[in-house]
């Protein structure tokens, strides 16, 4: 019996809902033939927007959505994609497929998908291939409410009132693919581009966000933050879990028991990766004014066999459900000083939480996750531990069980528990300091290890009552199931 320790009494903070955010990219059918389909589509939509997606991710809880890129960010110009449709440019979409790029979604329609979403804009300026002035007046377009060149172009577009634009990164994965810079050089760019980013509306306040490291890269991080931390509001890092390398990824679909344990594994080192940034970000910013966002995660698989190599297509599984699992898990422990974090990509793309076929559509288990853990959204995270065996894999050991929990403002706790495991289930004895237990409702997500949802209509992974449970005065005990996610809410 694996004990369970939640202490309600220490505070971490408060969790971002923002940790809940997605990221979408003109990339594959990520935006055309994924979420936007056009205003003359057969498929319902609103204003080119699909109604059926709308609804699902409205549905989920999506906080805040990325865009225009990625890498693509750092080709993209925003004027192209402004003005009258049948004038705009098409351009080449050279790191992704290298299709024709029509510009058909532009500001205008990604700020009105934001509408219809309910969620907050984060754009991602072009630093690689842009200027300083491209970027300076894309702010003045959608902020400012005033008289101006860039205020008076958005009018004549359409829109009279400003956006709000909540975060803006200046750049994309600037040490390679926005422009293969030096980490130094990076950063006097990062100050001479901030210079410009005005705040043209005093109701807006751009929360700026530098380039930030890959992965591992805490050099990165310590030029940035030597050089640039008092001109900026975060670092981005940008975290993907691959099962080998990028050199020799897995199938998303079929694959061994040796690759899900290595994929696991290998998520669950984002943990030691944030430790290690932070403590450089510490070292540079002891009161802890730089968040961290993780601004790219997620699994980064084969693509299907088939599908353009460009698109990055991959289906999703039950292993996909426990890498965001623990990953969301790890975000939540990190409240105090992860803002943001952005899983890769939100439609038909990466570890994509909904994927479409035409006028079909699907959501995958991912999915399933980040609508159970919406509930952590703006709960204060409070400590909690979990004894745990470990699992092991020639990427190493890591534990079975991964969780996180935290409390809203009346008390109530939500508790989600990752069951890594692919064969064996876990008992838990969980205890609640200084609480007396008066209610307990728990929902799971659980299925064979390479279960995933098709387009025929098999649907084995979705969010079911689980009730292997007995609460006690204290807690609570429960058996969970091999592959499984798990939320425990808590009424003390
Ligand atoms: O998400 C796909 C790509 O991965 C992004 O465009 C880029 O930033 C990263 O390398």
């Amino acid at each position: 019996m694996e004990k369970y320790l939640i202490n309600p009494n220490k505070k971490i903070g408060t969790i971002s809902k923002d940790i809940y955010g997605h990221f979408s990219e003109h990339l594959g059918r990520c935006i055309y033939d994924g979420i936007f389909v056009g205003e003359d589509s057969p498929i319902p939509n609103v204003n080119g927007m699909r109604s059926d997606i709308v609804e699902a991710l409205r549905d989920m809880g999506i906080p805040v959505l990325r865009w225009p890129g990625g890498c693509f960010a750092d080709e993209y110009h925003w004027m192209d994609g402004v003005g009258d449709k049948s004038q705009r440019k098409r351009i080449i979409n050279t790191n992704w497929g290298g299709v024709v790029e029509d510009n058909s979604f532009g500001t205008h329609e990604f700020m009105e998908l934001c509408r219809q979403l309910d969620c907050d804009a984060y754009i991602n300026g072009n630093v690689g291939s842009g200027t300083v002035r491209e970027m300076s007046e894309w702010i003045e377009y959608m902020t400012f409410d005033g008289v101006s060149p860039m205020a008076e172009l958005r009018r004549k577009n359409g829109r009279e009132e400003p956006w709000k634009v909540k975060y803006f990164a200046v750049g994309n994965e600037n040490w390679g693919c926005g422009g293969n810079m030096t980490p130094d050089y990076y950063a006097h760019e990062y100050d001479r581009y901030n210079s410009f980013i005005k705040d043209y509306n005093k109701d807006n306040h751009i929360y700026r966000i530098a380039c930030g490291p890959n992965t591992a890269d805490y050099d990165w991080t310590e030029q940035l933050m030597k050089i640039s931390r008092d001109r900026m509001d975060a670092l981005s890092l940008h975290y993907y879990t691959l099962t080998n390398g990028w050199q020799d990824k897995s199938p998303c679909l079929d694959y061994t028991d040796g690759e899900y344990y290595r994929m696991v594994a290998h998520a669950y080192g984002i943990d030691k990766v944030i430790d290690g940034h932070l403590r450089v970000m510490d070292h540079y910013d002891p009161e802890g004014k730089v968040d961290l966002v993780v601004d790219e995660w997620g699994t980064w698989h084969d693509v299907e066999p088939g599908t353009n190599p460009g698109f990055l297509y991959q289906q999703s599984t039950m292993r996909d459900a426990v890498v965001a699992g623990l990953t969301l898990n790890i975000f939540n422990k990190h409240a105090d000083r992860i803002k943001m974090a952005n899983i890769a990509q939100l439609i038909n793309v990466l570890q994509a939480v909904i994927l479409t076929d035409g006028e079909k559509m699907l959501l995958t288990p991912t999915y399933y996750i980040f609508k159970m853990y919406k509930q952590h959204q703006l709960n204060t995270a409070i400590d909690s531990y979990i004894t745990s065996g470990m699992l092991d894999s020639d990427k190493g050991a890591f534990p079975q069980l991964i969780e996180s929990a935290s409390m809203d403002e009346n008390g109530v706790i939500t508790s989600t528990i990752v069951n890594a495991s692919m064969t064996d289930s876990a008992e838990i004895k969980a205890q609640i300091a200084d609480r007396s237990v008066t209610d307990i409702k728990a929902e799971i997500v659980t299925a064979d290890p390479r279960a995933y949802n098709d387009f025929d209509g098999r649907h084995p992974v979705e969010t079911t009552e689980f009730d292997d449970f007995a609460a006690s005065a204290d807690g609570f005990t429960a058996k969970l199931p091999a592959c499984s996610i798990v939320k425990f809410t808590v009424k003390c």
